[in-house]
């Protein structure tokens, strides 16, 4: 409910911001901006051809109609992108800290006065509802790019007393060309979440965007470039294997950010072990969230639906998917829940009242049907609602809320991640054996309780193997909380001032030997 206020108030800031700023942007205005955008690479500060003659179809997942092309990049593409962002990186790295911090601050402003705009494009080439998705992920790219700006002048070292004769010293320096790889989930968000921190710190970036979602994340970045360098933040597209491989795998790349596929995660490992690069890596999960029969239902109703990220079509890798309901309130609950994913609004991404989206391509929706079909096909398993595609939207890559009851836990269907709006439900009485379930999978990303019992949360939250746990609510990652898995989840930290420190800065030791042949030893007065 907290959440739906606060992107109410953000949707009214980014509503009357847009009023006043823009001309009332409609969804034309959209198309011909996935026009103007088709077919581009943004390489040394500007807008244009990739070498490569070879373009791929971007698609609207609402109605599937093809609103523009990007180019399928390739390894000559990305080689001139690094070298791009390898010249730009002495200009941006000699900028002193508190100014790019400023210039990235900037930019968000103007990224703000875009937004409804961002808001519109986002929502056009990933089906997500402009007024529950789109429209706050613009928020939470401003809230990340804010956040990293004003922790520039936190690019700081330390002395270190080692010596009385030496004065040693630790600095915090930018790495250099930084590959970032995206997905389609979030692309503004993800955007922010790598271009943030890696900037800040002084690096420059070549980001590979999702080939299902390429076009807000280039308008994006193009909207930043006025605060730029030239070569400082390029972006491409392309196929993981044609444009993702060769940037991972590039000398010149130092350092690799990665969000997506568990699959593709551990492949990236391997391109940046033959160069011993550091990597950071936001893979899957498949949350628990655990109901206790003394939980407040008017609050875990609600909590469940946005756990589940039912309004983004459950595509989120901190989906709370796994849902464990107390015996006791079991049936309360289902029916609450049911009744209320029922009452949600499903359709045309665009229109204001619209609260579900489609998914983002064919390939996710038939992957989320596989699922479900291996659920009909388990004996003993209900579909308690939902199951497939909304009977009054033909068109597009629409799916139901679905709950799957009654599944084994072993089962892939509660095992794998399915990036749907599809959650399995467990009931369950010893809290032991609940836990134990909870932490029976690979993954370890999000995690989330619901009760008042003070002894009861500190348990779960010290016996959870995950990365990111909430108690009595389970809200996406903001900015300032530190982000990220562990298990199968993930390598590293984003969100936070640890994942602009640890991931994208170095640190050296400086020992300046004060005139003394041993400075260790002790002075002697
Ligand atoms: P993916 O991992 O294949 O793609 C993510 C990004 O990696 C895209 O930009 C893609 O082009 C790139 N990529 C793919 N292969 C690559 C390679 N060999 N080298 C370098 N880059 C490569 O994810 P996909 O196919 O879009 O989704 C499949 C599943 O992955 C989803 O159903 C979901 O379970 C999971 N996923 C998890 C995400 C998360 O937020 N952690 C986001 C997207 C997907
Ligand atoms: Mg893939």
């Amino acid at each position: 409910m907290l959440r739906r206020r606060q992107d109410q108030l953000v949707n009214d800031r980014l509503e009357s911001r847009a009023s006043k700023e823009t001309v009332n942007p409609r969804p034309a205005e959209a198309r011909l901006e996935a026009q103007r955008l088709s077919g581009h690479v943004l390489v040394d500060g500007r807008l244009c051809d990739a070498l490569s003659p070879e373009r791929f179809e971007v698609e609207n997942p609402a109605d599937e109609t093809i609103i523009g092309q990007a180019p399928r990049c390739r390894a000559q593409d990305v080689e001139r992108a690094v070298q791009a962002a390898g010249r730009a990186f002495p200009v941006w790295s000699a900028i002193p800290a508190r100014e790019r911090g400023d210039r990235i601050r900037r930019a968000a402003d103007r990224l703000e006065a875009e937004g409804e705009r961002l808001a519109r494009l986002l929502c056009l080439e990933t089906g997500n509802a402009l007024a529950t998705q789109a429209r706050p992920e613009i928020a939470g790219m401003l809230e990340h790019l804010r956040l990293f700006a004003g922790l520039a002048s936190e690019l700081k070292g330390s002395t270190l007393p080692w010596a009385g004769d030496a004065l040693s010293y630790t600095t915090r320096e930018p790495i250099g060309v930084v590959g970032a790889i995206i997905p389609w989930n979030a692309p503004l968000f993800l955007t922010a979440a790598k271009l943030g921190p890696a900037l800040v710190a002084g690096n420059t970036v070549v980001l590979k965007s999702a080939e299902q979602a390429p076009l807000a994340a280039l308008r994006a970045v193009e909207i930043m470039q006025e605060f730029l360098p030239p070569g400082a933040a390029n972006v491409i597209s392309g196929y993981g294997e044609e444009a993702g491989k060769p940037l991972a795998e590039h000398p010149l790349v130092r350092k690799v950010s990665f969000t997506g596929s568990g699959a593709v995660g551990k492949m990236i490992l391997r391109y940046a072990a033959d160069k011993i690069c550091p990597v950071t890596l936001e893979l899957g999960g498949k949350g628990p969230n655990i109901v206790l029969p003394d939980a407040d239902l008017d609050l875990v109703v609600p909590g469940i639906i946005q756990g589940m990220r039912f309004t983004r079509q459950g595509q989120s890798c901190s989906a709370g998917s796994r849902l464990f309901l107390h015996a006791e309130i079991y049936e309360d609950v289902m029916d609450r829940l049911a009744g209320a994913l029922a009452r949600l609004r499903i359709g045309d991404p665009m229109d204001e009242a619209t609260e579900v989206g489609a998914l983002i391509s064919r390939e996710q929706f038939d992957r989320v049907y596989r699922y479900v079909e291996i659920a009909r096909g388990t004996p003993g398993t209900r579909i308690r609602c939902g199951g497939g595609r909304p009977a009054a939207l033909p068109k597009g890559y629409f799916f139901e809320p679905t709950l799957i009851e009654g599944m084994p836990h072993e089962s892939p269907v509660c095992q794998e991640e399915i990036f749907g709006p599809v959650a399995t439900v467990f009931a369950w009485r010893d809290f032991d054996e609940v836990m134990r379930l909870a932490n029976e999978v690979d993954y370890g990303l999000s995690a989330a309780l619901w009760t008042r019992d003070l002894e009861r949360a500190l348990r779960f939250a010290q016996r959870i193997q995950a990365g990111f746990v909430q108690v009595n609510q389970f809200i996406t990652p903001r900015a300032g909380l530190p982000y990220g898995g562990w298990k199968s989840s993930g390598l590293g930290k984003e969100c936070s001032l640890e994942s602009m420190l640890e991931h994208f800065t170095q640190s050296k030791t400086v020992i300046i030997n004060r005139g003394s042949p041993r400075p260790e030893t002790p002075p002697r007065h």
